[in-house]
């Protein structure tokens, strides 16, 4: 078990870079078994959630080498021998994006076996809409005692309307189809930057779509595929995001480089509106709180891209908690996301829950208690809070923030933040 201990209270100063997006390597990671060749990833993040699939990779029979560079971390996955269509089951628990495979590998073995993935911390998470996507494009779907079989002689592309703009569902149907017969556009698709990632993954490896950012993907099947692929995965827009909230709820001046402001455009809109001071430069995003009286803003509600991401409620809501008057912020997208805010009153905040609407009252100051985290981006509030609390927070708990960000700890001190991990490293399971 490890935990955060932060000492409150220091404006964040200076510049940050930050790593690669977990949520767009996911599910190129698991796109790399459709060419069934090698590709380089380069700019991969060391977490846990890449590391379990990189270990399902390798059971299902890849080789996966990682090599540190000047852009970072790479990783070489080489798919040519991967010929096992069931993902290994106690593994699929420990990194519910392990549903990412189930499109790309049906598209290549012609079946899969894989276990259910079931909800998490923060809701039921079904994944009917991804099933329903593959069983519109031929595959023979059944579900019997939590295990998913599905097969296909042929997928065949056809048009799919998403009943909602699933991130999962919208990725994992564009790689099935990459293989399929004919055209398959997806309409009601989902638009996060993370699509259009991978899109140029696949573009790379040959792969002929068009449409990934906008509502409507269209995906022309093709039996060719490069069997060599490089590419650089996107920054992390939530960490980036994050880093910002750090130094907005510090009263800092931060330099997030490898920010993209298209990206992040609703969270620099509250940020500002709260009074923050933010400038696009070369590099990244630059944001200044220093001196500034912050307000509360309107009502907030988190939507699909590209409106307010859901990925960044907690840290904004524990922004709020410190800005003068009421705000409100209302949770569309997970059912189960204020949990956070318990801990966070614990700390001082005037935060009450109305169904899916938080409501928070600005106090003057938060004050150091010991706060568990329950979720990933829950426990990264919880650590924003303890950076702009009086006295001294302890993070518990902290394998849950260690899921979607590298070495947290490390870009606050670059920040001259006061923090420490104590404790020793332990397993952590992936659920977002
Ligand atoms: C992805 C992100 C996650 C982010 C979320 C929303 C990854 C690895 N994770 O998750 O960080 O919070 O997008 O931006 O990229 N739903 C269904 N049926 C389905 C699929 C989804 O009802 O088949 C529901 C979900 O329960 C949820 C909503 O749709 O309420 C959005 O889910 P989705 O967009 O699929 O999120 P994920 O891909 O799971």
């Amino acid at each position: 078990m490890s935990d955060f201990l932060i000492c409150g209270g220091t404006p964040l100063e200076g510049s940050i870079q930050i790593h690669g997006a977990k949520n767009a390597a996911l599910p190129i990671l698991a796109a790399s078994v459709l060419h069934q060749g090698v590709s380089v990833l380069e700019n991969m993040p060391d977490l846990k959630d890449i590391e379990t699939m990189l270990r399902i990779l390798k059971e299902l029979g890849t080789e996966v080498k990682t090599e540190e560079n000047h852009k970072g971390r790479a990783v070489f996955v080489d798919t040519s021998g991967m010929t096992k269509p069931r993902v290994p089951s106690h593994l699929v628990k420990e990194v519910r994006s392990s549903i990412f495979l189930i499109g790309p590998i049906l598209a290549t073995l012609g079946q899969v076996d894989i276990e259910f993935p079931g909800g998490c911390e923060i809701g039921k998470r079904p994944i009917d809409l991804h099933l329903k996507g593959l069983r519109a494009l031929g595959a023979e779907i059944t579900e019997e005692d939590g295990l998913i079989h599905a097969a296909a002689k042929e997928l065949i592309g056809t048009e799919i309307l998403l009943d909602y703009p699933s991130v999962g569902a919208t990725e994992n149907i564009m790689m099935a189809a990459v293989k399929a017969k004919g055209t398959t556009v997806i309409r009601n698709a989902a638009r996060e930057p993370e699509i259009v990632d991978l899109e140029r993954y696949l573009h790379r490896m040959g792969a002929k779509i068009s449409g990934a950012g906008t509502d409507t993907v269209t995906i022309q099947g093709t039996a060719f595929l490069r069997k060599h692929v490089k590419h650089t995965i996107m920054a992390d827009r939530i960490v980036a995001g994050t880093m910002l909230a750090a130094g907005a709820i510090t009263g800092g001046e931060v330099m997030v480089k490898g920010a993209e402001e298209e990206t992040l455009l609703p969270v620099l809109k509250c940020l500002t509106q709260a009074g923050c001071q933010i400038k696009t430069e070369n590099e990244g995003l630059f944001l200044s709180a220093k001196n500034r009286i912050l307000r509360k803003i309107p009502h907030l509600v988190t939507l699909p891209y590209p409106g307010f991401p859901t990925d960044m409620q907690p840290q904004i809501c524990t922004f709020l908690s410190l800005c003068q008057g009421r705000s409100t912020v209302e949770e569309t997208i997970f059912e189960n996301r204020f949990e956070y805010s318990k801990e966070l009153n614990k700390m001082g905040a005037n935060i009450k829950i109305r169904e899916n609407t938080a409501v928070i009252e600005g106090v003057e100051a938060l004050r150091g208690a010991r706060v568990k985290a329950k979720d990933l981006r829950g426990g990264a509030a919880l650590v924003l809070a303890g950076l702009a609390a009086e006295g001294m927070t302890t993070v518990e708990e902290i394998k849950h923030i260690e899921r979607g960000y590298e070495r947290l700890e490390r870009m606050l001190k670059n920040l001259g933040a006061n923090i420490e991990r104590v404790g020793r490293i332990t397993e952590r399971s992936g659920n977002e």
